[in-house]
């Protein structure tokens, strides 16, 4: 899907976004002790080697402050106050997720009720790490054609409780965390805006990153935890070769269908999943590695949440600068990908 090239009478920017993560850091070695009680193995030297992870944030089980949507909150209340609206003004919470508070209500209703946002439309999307992208194109598209003028959106995760501590390959690459931006109207020739968006998806590629247990399709029984089908499973190093390749196509299709190139790029924000591929990716485009935003390191993949994470980190420690160029580049499970091009 792309962005609709007949001349519309608004378009949307980035006006705010904020970012939070749970209290408890776990560093590599943390991790280590913990998977041993598990009967599984890992060590911080081949983590760091294979993937650039260091530590990662984990929710306490059980502490309300650290949900998701208390996570979004704190998030959301940061990514408002920089684009200086309040609760009353947000037509619509699209929250971008693929580990709700609870099944039903979403969460983005949770977080409706959190910050007293009466007036606005909630509901979550789940297009797993690819969530923010897609959340950001439907949130454009629903501004463009004057249906709201002010769309909080969340890329946000409390990942650990899917975790299979068994499985060493998986559970050492993800974290917790929470971000959340709010698109709000602006004239259509305005000079920081969102320039265009490409989203796709491929359920034919299910089995690359799926969970069995705990939707419909299977009831969670003692015989389903036994078998630890309600958590995480992944074909790594299948996904491994998918999202270099993706995340590189991706990035030269959206350049491309604005009329621009990779060399007018300012910053390049990747769905953080591994800094391997994040590496290859640059590599491969020939885009300089040092204008890629990095958060992997410190939060392991937040999925949904990793983009607008390290984006907040970039504005607000002045990296990323007014009118710069952004890439914002994903893949997740679905499959899903996409990308985006935004003017801060
Ligand atoms: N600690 C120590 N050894 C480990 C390990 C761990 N945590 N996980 C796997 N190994 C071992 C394997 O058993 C294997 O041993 P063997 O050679 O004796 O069989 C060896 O390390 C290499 O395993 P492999 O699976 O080839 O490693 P890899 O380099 O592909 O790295 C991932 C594994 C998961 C880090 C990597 O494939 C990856 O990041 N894939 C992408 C995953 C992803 O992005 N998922 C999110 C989707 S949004």
């Amino acid at each position: 899907m792309s962005r609709n090239s007949h001349v519309m009478p608004f378009a949307s920017r980035i006006a705010g976004i904020g970012s939070a993560f749970p209290e408890t850091s776990v560093s590599n070695s943390a991790l280590a002790e913990k998977i041993a009680n598990y009967g599984a193995e890992t060590n911080d030297p081949w983590i760091v080697e294979r993937t650039g992870i260091r530590e990662r944030r984990f929710s306490q089980p059980g502490n309300e402050a650290e949900r998701n949507s208390s996570l979004g909150y704190r998030a959301a209340i940061k990514a408002m106050e920089m684009a200086g609206i309040g609760p009353m003004d947000i037509d619509q919470i699209i929250y971008a997720t693929c580990s709700p508070d609870t099944l039903v209500p979403s969460t983005a209703c949770w977080l409706q009720s959190k910050l007293g946002a009466k007036r606005a439309l909630a509901y979550d999307l789940n297009a797993a790490c690819s969530g923010f992208v897609f959340g950001l194109s439907i949130a454009d598209q629903a501004i463009q054609t004057g249906k709201a003028k002010h769309i909080l959106l969340l890329g946000s995760e409390v990942l650990s409780p899917f975790l299979n501590w068994k499985d060493r390959q998986t559970c050492i690459i993800f974290g917790d965390g929470s971000g959340a931006a709010v698109i709000s109207q602006c004239p259509s020739d305005s000079p920081s805006r969102i320039l265009g968006h490409q989203i796709e998806s491929d359920g034919t590629q299910w089995d690359l990153f799926y969970m069995p247990a705990g939707g419909s399709n299977q009831e969670v029984t003692a015989e389903v935890i036994e078998q630890s089908l309600n958590k995480m499973q992944m074909k790594g190093r299948d996904i491994f070769k998918f999202a270099t390749r993706t995340l590189a196509d991706n990035a030269l299709k959206m350049v491309e269908s604005q009329g621009l190139t990779l060399q007018d790029v300012d910053w390049m924000i990747p769905h953080q999943a591994n800094l391997r591929i994040l590496e290859a990716v640059a590599k491969r485009l020939d885009f300089p590695v040092e204008k890629v935003l990095v958060n992997v390191d410190r939060y392991a993949n937040t999925s949904a949440a990793t983009v607008p994470t390290a984006m907040d980190e970039a504005v607000r420690d002045g990296r990323i600068k007014k009118g710069q160029l952004l890439l914002l580049n994903v893949f997740g499970a679905g499959v899903t990908y996409g990308a985006a091009l935004v003017r801060w």
